[in-house]
């Protein structure tokens, strides 16, 4: 039985499976976002310069449906390991998500991979700043350029320092435990072979078989909040 209390340097390394308990839908699979709307009208880069308008208001829908929900007991498991675990040394969250639920669940440091709901970019001179607003208010930056939300969409790159960061915690981590995605999406789905490289236990927590199942030692069939309950029994 693996346990979190027998490892020292955990990395959790989420998707969109985690935050279906707290309400909000995958991107693939049944019900997923992409099943109802489609990424090169509202998530890319072209999709914006053609029409930013279009892409804000797909943008605020998301921002006012995350508003409304909670982070779940599977992120605050997660954001409480090394309080519950004295014998766990460091946490590090890398998230594909950009709901912000670890954040609000406690977690600090977290890496996000693919950008933050909760941010803003000047499409011009680059300048980030936090938003929270559901609807945001001004869609331009003080340079008179759009901003557009500080997202990874479809087609753009990585940040390499945010990447990086990601890579470097998973080489130093003795225990991976993927939860909730469908190691669809590269190069985020390549970051465990890390870890698998390094010897580190791996395990995949997900309802589902997915097409990176391979990777994993072990394999946690069930909804993520049940399975880090789990993982967490002392
Ligand atoms: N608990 C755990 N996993 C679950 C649960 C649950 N309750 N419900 C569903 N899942 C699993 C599904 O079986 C699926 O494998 O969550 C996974 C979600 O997969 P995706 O929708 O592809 O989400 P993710 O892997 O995070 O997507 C990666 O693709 O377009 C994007 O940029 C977006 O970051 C996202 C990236």
């Amino acid at each position: 039985m693996i346990r979190f209390a027998d490892f020292s340097r955990i990395v959790f390394f989420t998707g969109a499976g985690l935050s279906v308990e707290s309400g909000i839908p995958t991107y693939r699979g049944k019900g997923g976002l992409w099943e109802e709307y489609d990424y090169e009208s509202c998530a890319c880069q072209r999709a914006f310069d053609a029409d930013p308008e279009r892409v804000w208001a797909f943008h605020d829908v998301r921002r006012g449906f995350v508003a409304n929900c909670e982070p779940n007991e599977g992120h605050r498991i997660i954001a409480h390991v090394v309080q519950a675990s004295p014998s766990v040394h460091s946490v590090k969250v890398i998230t594909q998500n950009i709901d912000g639920l670890h954040q609000r669940a406690g977690s600090s440091g977290v890496v996000e991979l693919h950008g933050s709901l909760w941010r803003v970019r000047c499409d011009l001179c680059g300048r980030c700043k936090e938003n929270l607003e559901a609807p945001i208010g001004d869609r331009r930056c003080a340079c008179g350029a759009w901003r557009r939300p500080d997202i990874v969409w479809f087609e753009d790159l990585l940040d390499p320092a945010v990447l990086q960061e990601a890579a470097d915690a998973i080489a130093a981590c003795d225990l991976l435990v993927s939860v909730g995605t469908s190691g669809a999406v590269s190069p985020a789905a390549d970051l465990p072979r890390i870890a698998v490289a390094r010897g580190a236990m791996c395990v995949e927590i997900n309802p589902e078989e997915t097409p990176v199942s391979g990777l994993y030692q072990h394999h946690l069939r069930g909804p993520a909040t049940k399975m880090l309950r789990e993982l967490s029994a002392s």
